[in-house]
C-alpha cells in the first residue's frame, strides 16, 4: 500500500447550481445551494485514500464553525490528521457556481490555508516516511517548498499540482518529480514542466497524456454524463497517486477512470470515487476500442 504525505488545503465549499452563470451586475435565481467539504488538499487526500493509500494529510482548519466539520471529514475517510492543526480565524472557503453543463466558477479565500507557514516535526516525519509528498498551490508557496525539500532529502517523491496556477521558482520546480496539469496550466507552464521527469496532462472529456523520461501515453476520454466538474482534477491527482507504484500507464488508466466518475456527482470529495468502482470500470474499459466519432471510451453497457 502506498504511503502518501499531503500538504495542502481544506475549504468548506459553498455550491449554488444555476442554469448558467450571473452576468456582471445581474441577479439570477439559482436552483439549490449545499455545503460540501473540499479544497484541492483534502479533495486529492481522500481520493487517494479511497484508492487504497496509506494518506496524511498536513494543513490547516480554522475556529469557525467549519473547522470541526472539516477534520471530521478527514478523519471519517481515514485520512491521519495528526498534521491538522487548528489556527486562529477562518476555515478556507470556496463559493462555487455549478451550471446546468456542470461547468464550474470559483472563487477561493484561503483563510486558515494561509496560516500554514511552517512544517513541525511531526510534518516533517510524515514526509520523511511517505512514498509521494503530494502538494498544491492553495497553501503558501514558501510552505510547499519546504514539504518539497524535505521529502527530496529523503527519498521521498514529489508530486506537484500547481494549481492555482502562479509563478514558482527555478528552485522549487527542481525539486518536483511528477507534475499533474490541465491543459491551460501545461500552455502556460510549458517551459518549467520540461524540466519534470514526469508530466500528466490532464484534458477533461478527452482523457489525459502522460509523459515520461521514456515515453509517451495517451488515455481517451470516458463517455459520462456531466453533473459537475469540480474536484475533477483532485480525483484524477490522488487516484494517481495511490497507483503510481503500478508504474504510469496503469496509474493513467485508473486516474482518468477516477477522474471521469468523479464528474457524475454534486461535490467535490462527495463525488470522489471508490478503489471497487473504479477498478470495475477500469476492466471494462480495457476492453472496449474508442467511439470512431467521440474518441472517448464508454461505460454505456455495464
Ligand atoms: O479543485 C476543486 C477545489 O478547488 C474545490 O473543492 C474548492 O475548494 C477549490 O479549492
Amino acid at each position: 500500500m502506498a504511503r502518501i504525505a499531503v500538504v495542502g488545503s481544506i475549504n468548506m465549499d459553498l455550491v449554488t447550481r444555476t442554469p448558467r452563470p450571473p452576468l456582471p451586475g445581474e441577479t439570477i435565481l439559482g436552483i439549490s445551494f449545499d455545503m460540501l467539504p473540499g479544497g484541492k488538499g483534502a479533495n486529492q487526500a481522500i481520493a487517494a485514500r479511497r484508492s487504497g493509500a496509506q494518506v496524511d494529510f498536513i494543513g490547516a482548519t480554522g475556529t469557525d464553525v467549519f473547522g470541526t466539520e472539516l477534520r471530521k471529514v478527514l478523519e471519517d475517510n481515514e485520512v491521519g490528521t495528526a498534521g491538522l492543526r487548528t489556527s486562529d480565524g477562518s476555515s478556507g472557503v470556496a463559493c462555487i457556481v455549478v451550471d446546468d453543463s456542470g461547468e464550474n466558477s470559483i472563487i477561493v479565500v484561503g483563510g486558515s490555508n494561509t496560516r500554514l507557514t511552517a512544517l513541525t516535526d511531526t510534518d516533517r516525519d510524515i514526509i520523511a516516511e511517505a512514498d509521494i509528498l503530494l502538494c498544491q498551490l492553495e497553501i503558501p508557496v514558501d510552505t510547499v517548498a519546504e514539504a518539497a525539500r524535505h521529502a527530496r532529502a529523503h527519498d521521498t517523491l514529489v508530486l506537484l499540482n500547481p494549481s492555482p496556477a502562479q509563478p514558482l521558482s527555478p528552485q522549487l520546480w527542481e525539486l518536483v518529480d511528477i507534475a499533474v496539469v490541465n491543459e491551460g496550466e501545461a500552455e502556460r507552464l510549458s517551459a518549467e514542466l520540461e524540466g519534470v521527469d514526469h508530466v500528466l496532462t490532464t484534458r477533461g472529456g478527452a482523457g489525459a497524456t502522460y509523459r515520461g523520461p521514456r515515453d509517451s501515453v495517451t488515455h481517451p476520454g470516458v463517455a459520462v454524463e456531466v453533473v459537475d466538474t469540480t474536484g475533477a482534477g483532485d480525483a484524477f491527482t490522488g487516484a494517481l497517486a495511490a497507483r503510481w507504484d503500478e508504474g504510469p500507464e496503469a496509474a493513467l488508466a485508473w486516474a482518468c477512470t477516477a477522474g471521469a466518475l468523479a464528474v457524475t456527482t454534486l461535490g467535490a470529495i462527495a463525488a470522489i470515487p471508490v478503489a471497487s468502482e473504479i477498478q470495475r470500470i477500469v476492466h471494462l474499459l480495457r476492453r472496449q476500442p474508442p467511439d470512431p466519432l467521440t474518441g472517448q471510451l464508454s461505460v454505456r453497457h455495464t
